[in-house]
């Protein structure tokens, strides 16, 4: 018996060393983490179950079948994060560059498939070579086997992946399938061709990190939801991040034990908005103050940054904030942020997330760009999600609400459950000024004229009261009850039930 345990622990060791020193060494000095000592950083102390250290690939070609590892390349299994059950999988790039072989995605797969039938989150970390090249087509397979599952759990569990390495050609899709993407600055990369082939086929120069780094991604792809600095701040990211998760579709996020009073008075939002309606401010500075203790996790802070979205906690329960941002693009929606934000509410909608929308959007953005990139199918992908989701929507209109744009923002028309307006609003068709131009046009050039009538119309209809008495909104409150109001919304709203017609799906203007 002693020496099957010593056996045992022989087994374990060699698995537990990977590729071995010199190629951990290789990875330290890359500023990388090894497979398993992210996964040490990522869940609770000693909460780590591993599964299948013994499974080896099945390769016999190109010499393959003597140089066998066992765990070939992919560390999997499941743990806590602050005692809350997340599945993961973990590359191993000192193990064949992390390539996925069959057996490497049959692990993935396995573990996926447990996560779906107990309803927990899947956290993937991404550092691999690719396809397994020795053994073609069956690593191929393996990847459609894990796009499968994918695909199946999406709106089912929360599926993260952080991208820690390389991640190129087909394996992308995974990832790109999941809920959200985190990347490590200057160790990872994303693209589906690599700059030698961009470089054959359009003669474009561009380096690794240009092409598909995570600044590149988190600032004009969109293909990433944060940049991190290291592997160590990814992975403890990441850890606060599920914080604000549900398990699973049938469940809540978690509430959060909180100090910070629902009724709390912000007497600093009565001067927020500035007097001039031309002048921005920072709309940051209102989820901030709205949330307890001032908790925001924002996502894709440094793309479409003319709409911001992320989660707070409203009296400790998490909350979905959808903010249309003045200080960039005067706050106006285009392709990015519609794309953006439809992500977010229909993230929020398949996970019970009650959705925050505060709104100041002076319309969507013009131009021949725009038009040319569809901004009329991706301005729908917004409305659309809007108007499919059934979770808790409160809005409230700080300033601006123009146009197509008013209704898109869930707005009262679209299922809103409570729609509040700060007396700061203005609620029209479209600005005063450019109101004027169309209707008066015959008295273009009187300046004189022109202003007055402006002053006419800003006193007439750029205000939220004709909206409320239409009952569009239902109370125009001082921006200093806001928290108060809204947390108030939230707990009568917190056992709302709607559902949409049966169908098979519906067909969201992709
Ligand atoms: C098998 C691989 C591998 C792969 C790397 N290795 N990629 N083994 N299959 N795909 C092995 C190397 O042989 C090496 O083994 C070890 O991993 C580390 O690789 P290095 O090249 O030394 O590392 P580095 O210099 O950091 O370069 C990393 C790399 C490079 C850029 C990822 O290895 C590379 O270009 N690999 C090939 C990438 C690729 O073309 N993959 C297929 C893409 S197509 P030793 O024993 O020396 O340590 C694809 C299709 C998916 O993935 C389709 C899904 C539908």
């Amino acid at each position: 018996m002693q020496e099957i345990i010593q056996q045992l622990s022989d087994m374990r060791a060699a698995a537990a060393s990977g590729g071995g020193a010199r190629r951990i060494e290789k990875q330290h000095a890359k500023g990388k983490l090894t497979a398993r000592e992210r996964i040490e950083v990522l869940l609770d102390p000693g909460s780590f179950e591993e599964w299948d250290m013994f499974v080896e690939h099945r390769c016999t070609d190109f010499g393959m079948a003597d140089n066998k590892i066992p765990g070939d390349g992919v560390v999997t299994g499941y743990g806590t994060i602050n005692g809350r059950l997340v599945f993961v999988f973990s590359q191993d790039f000192t193990v064949f560059g992390g390539s996925l072989s069959e057996a490497h995605a049959e692990k993935i797969c396995k573990i996926m498939d447990e996560a779906m039938k107990v309803g927990a989150p899947v956290i993937g970390l991404n550092d691999s070579g690719g396809a397994r090249i020795q053994e073609g087509v069956a690593s191929l397979g393996g990847y459609a086997e894990v796009f499968q599952r994918n695909v199946l759990a999406s709106g089912v569990i929360p599926q993260i992946s952080l991208i820690m390495g390389p991640c190129a050609g087909g394996a992308v899709y995974s990832p790109a399938m999941t809920d959200f993407i985190f990347m490590v600055k200057d160790s990872s990369y994303m693209f589906v061709t690599g700059p030698d082939v961009v470089k054959t086929v359009t003669h474009e120069v561009v380096t690794a990190e240009e092409l598909g780094g995570a600044i590149t991604h988190s600032t004009r792809s969109g293909v990433a939801d944060l940049a991190l600095e290291n592997d160590i701040e990814a992975l403890l990211t990441t850890r606060r991040f599920v914080n604000f998760l549900p398990a699973n579709n049938r469940e809540r996020a978690p509430t959060w034990p909180t100090t910070d009073s629902p009724r709390r008075l912000i007497p600093s939002l009565d001067s927020l908005v500035p007097d001039d309606p031309a002048k921005p401010y920072d709309i940051k500075e209102l989820i901030v103050k709205l949330a307890d203790e001032g908790d925001f996790f924002e996502l894709q802070p440094a793309c479409a940054a003319n709409i911001v979205t992320g989660f707070i906690r409203l009296d400790g329960h998490v909350t979905g904030v959808v903010a249309n941002q003045p200080m960039v693009l005067a706050g106006c929606l285009d392709i990015d942020s519609s794309k953006k934000a439809a992500r977010f509410v229909r993230f929020c909608d398949a996970f019970n997330i009650p959705l925050l929308t505060l709104v100041d959007v002076p319309g969507f953005l013009p131009g021949t760009a725009q038009e040319y990139g569809g901004i009329i199918k991706h301005g729908a992908k917004l409305l659309y999600a809007y108007a499919e989701a059934t979770v808790p929507k409160v809005t409230l209109i700080t300033r601006k609400a123009y146009g197509g744009a008013y209704d898109v923002m869930a707005s009262k028309h679209l299922r809103g459950d409570v729609n509040f307006a700060w007396p700061s609003a203005e609620i029209a068709v479209m600005g005063p000024k450019g109101a004027v131009e169309i209707i008066f046009r015959q008295d273009l050039g009187d300046e004189e004229k022109i202003a007055r009538r402006t002053e006419e119309y800003r006193r007439k209809f750029a205000n939220p009261f004709i909206a409320a008495s239409r009952g569009y909104i239902d109370d125009v409150i001082m921006p200093r009850d806001t928290r108060l109001r809204v947390c108030r919304s939230f707990a009568m709203l917190r056992d709302k039930q709607l559902a949409n017609p049966w169908r098979k799906h519906g067909n969201i203007p992709l």
